[in-house]
């Protein structure tokens, strides 16, 4: 590992969603989400999404964390670790309850005002991103949600009122979460219920199209809003290694990275490159793009590539090989050279360095790792701390990583964000005992616990990480 250390405008912070934390499902004139009719599930158990909301049934999010009343104490939390950012998402039915009213909803304006208000107070940079796992449900009841092409207006129409308001308080932006994962559960990405379709694929592609212009026309509308934006795309990054050295799994591992690519090559050149094209033919999918669509996407391009990365996957061109392990969104082969977490995801910090490379030998635009983090269940005696030496080895191992790929490779890494920097309900499985956080939250998956936050171990040791731009780890 080198010695060398990172710029000092490295953003370190950490990372939540409003869905996953806020809770206040029904507070301040805010709209039902998605996010607000998924059941709790558990490892190995996916959430159903029900239609509408059922009495008698326990819904996570609802009341989350209550970060939409705590937030005060939280960023206290984050400023003692020395946070220089924080990333957070916008509930979109705070904003618009159903999504395509004309007038936002000015108590769900002034709960942001607020919360960025505080960031900013302690020298946080906010960094925001625009949706993130929660669709208006009205918009998916009345429309199909983004498989309906007036959704892009709708985008657009709150990603102004966005920009507007929060001009000069928020530089940083991401237009949409891993946004890569639309093919991969449509339901939790966009809103799609893809059980009855006749073409899956037809509908998830449309959608992603739809939602790859939205992101590009926002761009364009933030740029004149605020020239100093730095607008971003962000992706789950699938990082996957052939099993053998045969050129048949390299080729099944090549179309598996590109099925990911298509994604960013879009959103960062601006176009659909002729592999997507052919691809696109391939599976018989016959996408609705405009002239005004194809200038759109061009000139919308992003400033900087935002990154989930916790796993990594292993490919084969035998159907054979089934030995599966699961992340909340792919799966892939065991790799007999890794460790896996509670939940069988395979820990790999060497990777990180690998998929930064690759991403920027790719593009060559500035990288955020915005998700990075370790779900592991804490235990928690009464009257005493966390002991997470579990998770700070994780993450001590993926910086370290990083930082490797920052001075040795020279890849431009802008900053890092720890997941889950605040436990909070798993994206997948709506628990609260796969913990991401430096900071306990005394909640169980039953609702039950008083939502005191608690300093861990990591906690204190995040902060001497951040205090020695990662030269302490
Ligand atoms: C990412 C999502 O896929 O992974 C987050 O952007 C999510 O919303 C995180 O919480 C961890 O996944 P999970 O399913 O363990 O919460």
């Amino acid at each position: 590992m080198s010695t060398e250390k990172l710029p000092d405008d490295f953003l370190w912070g950490g990372a939540i969603s409003a869905n996953q934390s806020e809770g206040a499902w029904n507070e301040g004139g805010k709209g039902i989400s998605t996010a607000d009719i998924a059941t709790a599930g558990k490892h190995g158990q996916k959430r159903v999404y029900t239609d509408g909301i059922l009495q008698d049934v326990y819904y996570p999010n609802h009341e989350a964390i209550d970060f939409y009343h705590r937030y005060p104490e939280d960023i206290a939390l984050f400023a003692e670790m020395g946070f220089k950012c924080f990333r957070t998402s916008i509930h979109w039915t705070r904003i618009f309850p159903q999504g395509d009213e004309m007038e936002p909803n000015e108590e769900g304006l002034a709960f942001y005002d607020r919360l960025f208000d505080e960031c900013l107070k302690y020298g946080i940079e906010p960094v925001v991103t625009i949706s993130h796992y929660e669709t208006p449900l009205y918009l998916v009841e009345k429309y199909g949600s983004w498989t309906d092409r007036n959704m892009i207006d709708f985008y657009v129409r709150l990603c102004e009122v966005l920009f507007r308001r929060y001009r000069t308080k928020v530089k940083y932006w991401m237009t949409f979460n891993e946004i890569n994962v639309i093919t991969l559960n449509p339901v939790i990405a966009a809103g799609i219920r893809i059980e009855q379709a006749e073409h899956p694929e037809q509908l998830m592609y449309q959608a992603a199209h739809y939602q790859m212009v939205a992101s590009a026309r926002a761009v364009q509308l933030g740029r004149e809003i605020n020239p100093d934006f730095k607008i971003g795309m962000m992706m789950l990054y699938p990082l996957s290694y052939a099993e053998t050295c045969s050129p048949e799994d390299n080729l099944e591992n090549m179309h598996n990275m590109d099925l990911h690519y298509y994604f960013s090559d879009i959103q960062v050149r601006g176009y659909y490159s002729p592999k997507a094209i052919k691809f696109l033919e391939r599976r018989q999918i016959s996408l609705d793009i405009t002239p005004q669509d194809k200038q759109d996407l061009l000139q919308g391009t992003v400033d900087y590539i935002g990154i989930s990365y916790y796993m990594s996957l292993v490919t084969s061109a035998n159907p054979e090989r089934k030995i599966r392990v699961k992340g909340n969104m792919l799966d892939g082969i065991a790799n007999p050279y890794l460790e896996k977490s509670a939940w069988d995801w395979q820990i790999d910090g060497l990777g990180l360095r690998i998929a930064l490379n690759y991403l920027y030998d790719r593009y060559q635009l500035p990288i955020f790792v915005v998700e990075n983090g370790l779900g592991a269940v804490d235990e928690k005696r009464e009257g005493e701390m966390v002991q997470d030496d579990y998770r700070i080895d994780y993450l001590s191992k993926h910086i370290a990583h990083m930082i490797d790929a920052v001075v040795l490779d020279g890849v431009d890494v802008m900053g890092y964000t720890v997941w889950g920097c605040i436990d909070l309900v798993s994206a997948s499985t709506g628990e609260m005992k796969k913990r991401y956080g430096l900071i306990y939250v005394d909640r169980d998956d039953q609702g039950k616990g008083t939502l005191n936050r608690e300093r861990k171990k990591s906690f204190y040791w995040y902060k001497k990480v951040i205090a020695s731009n990662g030269a302490m780890l």
